[in-house]
């Protein structure tokens, strides 16, 4: 059966790219794969969070995996730092992963301009350590967001070169992974780019955002001042407005608003009421789960306990293989 991996970084509540970038595949993954969902603990100590700030994301995740509906029957859901063979395995990747290509990475350029001060060597060995995540349990598929295409060609770069410096076939090649199509790339709502937690305030919608907290994000969203003439292309934030009503709304809404703007007669306060009211339907019940879920302590220890277990036997059977193929002694 097919290996299935991913992880989203434990850094505060998800918004809707993750949903929809990452999230919403991995719980149409689950009935078909043997899926491992991970809450990247590790990789979210690039930022310093504080130790209570680490423990409040690391639930939350946890709860928000759940309340999208990734069931812990059907997959492995862990903590990335339950299972420290994958800091083992990254040490082993790293040996066999040079500055250069490390630094040439886009994820790492994009955070030497936003945290100048913090340039630590694991912002730099990001990817080793996202791959580690992925070949621990020999995974093909990834289910991700169009921004980390990259991570994955480096995943695939560091597995196939262990594989010829010790001449086997141990491990095997890790594709992103979405639905149906192409990798998503859920845009933000201040005009530019993609919908992020360290974009900015009011830039990204909340799993768990209050209905009012939702209307007031999107009615401040950037628009324009409006087409003048039929058939004029739409500015970026226009096109972004777009394409968040193509993820909660109805077909006849979309198309009612840009037949609108074609025929410039589109008022962006309609729209975005509209895209506000879709969006509250669409995550309210998400955020009653999230806090239902949330409350329920005993469950998400079980949860995280169970995880930790099915986790460290796929992992130790990995490292077992590997200590052996580099000729160190068995450990597991
Ligand atoms: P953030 O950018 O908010 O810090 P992460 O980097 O932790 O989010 O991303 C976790 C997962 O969610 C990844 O698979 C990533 O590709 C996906 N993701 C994040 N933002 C978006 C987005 N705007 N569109 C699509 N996928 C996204
Ligand atoms: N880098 C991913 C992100 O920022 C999180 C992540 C860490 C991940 N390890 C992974 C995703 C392994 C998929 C597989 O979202």
């Amino acid at each position: 059966m097919e290996v299935v991996v991913s992880g989203i970084r434990s850094t505060g509540n998800l918004h809707l790219g993750n949903y929809f970038g990452a999230l919403r595949n991995f719980v149409k993954m689950q009935h078909e794969s043997r899926c491992f969902f991970f809450i990247a603990d590790y990789h979210s100590l690039t930022t310093h969070p504080t130790p209570s700030d680490l423990k409040y994301s690391v639930k939350q995740v946890l709860t928000e995996y759940l309340a999208c509906g990734i069931d812990p029957e059907a997959s492995t859901i862990y903590v990335q730092s339950d299972l420290p063979q994958t800091a083992e395995l990254y040490l082993l990747l790293n040996m066999n992963a040079y500055v250069g290509e490390l630094e040439r990475c886009t994820s790492f350029k994009d955070k030497i301009r936003q945290q100048p001060d913090n340039v630590n060597a694991g912002l730099l060995t990001y990817p080793t350590l996202m791959a580690a995540d992925i070949l621990i349990h020999k995974a093909t598929k990834v289910p991700v967001g169009k921004d980390q295409e990259q991570h994955l060609e480096m995943a695939r770069t560091f597995a196939n070169r262990f594989n010829r410096l010790y001449s086997t076939e141990t491990f095997p090649e890790p594709h992103a992974f979405n639905f149906g199509s192409s990798l998503v790339k859920v845009p933000g709502l201040d005009g530019s780019g993609k919908m992020g937690k360290s974009e900015g305030e009011g830039n990204a919608v909340f799993l768990s955002d209050e209905d009012a907290v939702i209307r007031k994000k999107i009615m401040r969203a950037v628009s324009d001042s409006g087409p003048t003439e039929s058939g004029q292309p739409k500015s970026d934030a226009v096109q972004n407005l777009f394409t968040l009503m193509g993820l909660v709304s109805d077909k006849s809404t979309i198309e009612h608003f840009d037949e609108s703007y074609n025929n410039c007669t589109i008022r962006y306060g309609d729209m975005k009421k509209q895209l506000a009211e879709d969006m509250i339907k669409f995550i309210s019940p998400v955020r009653e789960e999230i806090n239902r879920i949330g409350a329920d302590t005993k469950l998400l220890e079980r949860v995280m306990n169970e995880g930790k277990e099915k986790a460290t036997e796929s992992a130790n059977k990995t490292l077992r293989e590997v200590r052996s193929i580099i000729g160190f002694r068995s450990l597991y």
